[in-house]
């Protein structure tokens, strides 16, 4: 394993899904945004940011189109003086981030994990999570406040006929609630350790972990929040590539201003 020298964080990419949602039939860090994939620019951000010594990509095991445009970001990374790895991620992103912890290199201090969904992240965020890192944080994430009114439901059926629909429980107050991004960033033991609790849940349980910062807060430690960006969003469905791409290339380009 390659030695870093102290203090240095590397980031993890989580870039395995299979996109099934945005409908390309392709995995999705492999779609086009723009003349790149996805996958291209969330390198390209870190490597814009300048916070990390290290990058670790987690990609669909078999996909040797992946594989080769992780060999050209590979090259691109050294020239900028960074450790580039890969490695092949799991069925759940859990898997994924677990695989990619493997790959490390010695002297870490702390990581941070990204997901390739999210290419327009604006080196701001890196930034801020980085400087909470620094300022004592062993665990913390990038955040927005929600504009809409959020409830907790349940199965039900309507009273008179029967028909399967949803009934509200609950609507927590809506100041108190955060819609979470990532980069979220993690001294590297707390998370190796926050992953090895990960490994003793059972198979729901693990189904319901749908980010890092959820498996240290399990573990009962504090995970701080720094504000996150609206540019920061997560390429899920296809209205969000539009959105994405009008950003970079489209109408919306002069107006995208947040570095
Ligand atoms: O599925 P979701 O939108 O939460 O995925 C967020 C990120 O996690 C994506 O970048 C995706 O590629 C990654 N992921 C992964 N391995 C999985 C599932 C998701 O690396 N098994």
């Amino acid at each position: 394993m390659t030695e870093m020298k102290a203090g240095s964080c590397a980031v993890v990419i989580v870039a395995a899904g299979s996109g099934r949602r945005l409908g390309h039939g392709v995995p999705k860090a492999r779609v086009p945004l723009g003349a790149d994939p996805l996958l291209v620019h969330a390198v390209r951000g870190v490597l814009k940011a300048g916070i990390a010594t290290q990058i670790c990509v987690a990609i669909p095991a078999d996909d040797p189109e992946l594989a080769e445009i992780c060999r050209k970001l590979g090259a691109e990374a050294a020239t900028a003086g960074l450790l580039f790895s890969v490695v092949a991620g799991g069925a759940q992103r859990s898997e994924s981030v677990n695989a990619a912890l493997a790959e490390i290199a010695d002297g870490v201090a702390t990581v941070m994990v990204h997901d390739a969904a999210r290419p327009l992240t604006p080196s701001g965020v890196f930034n801020r999570v980085a400087g909470a890192l620094r300022d004592g944080a062993k665990a913390v994430i990038p955040a927005l406040a929600v504009t809409d009114t959020i409830k907790t439901v349940e199965p039900a059926s309507l009273p008179a006929t029967g028909a399967g629909v949803e009934k509200v429980v609950g609507t927590p107050a809506r100041n108190q609630l955060r819609s979470v991004q990532t980069p979220q960033g993690f001294e590297l033991e707390t998370l190796r350790r926050a992953h090895a609790y990960a490994l003793t849940l059972d198979d729901e349980a693990a189904s319901r972990i749908t980010d890092d910062a959820m498996l240290v807060e399990a573990m009962g430690e504090e995970v701080f929040v720094v504000q996150g960006s609206t540019h920061s969003f997560k390429i899920t469905a296809p209205l969000d590539l539009l959105l994405a791409e009008a950003m970079l290339e489209g109408p919306l380009r002069p107006r995208w201003l947040e570095g």
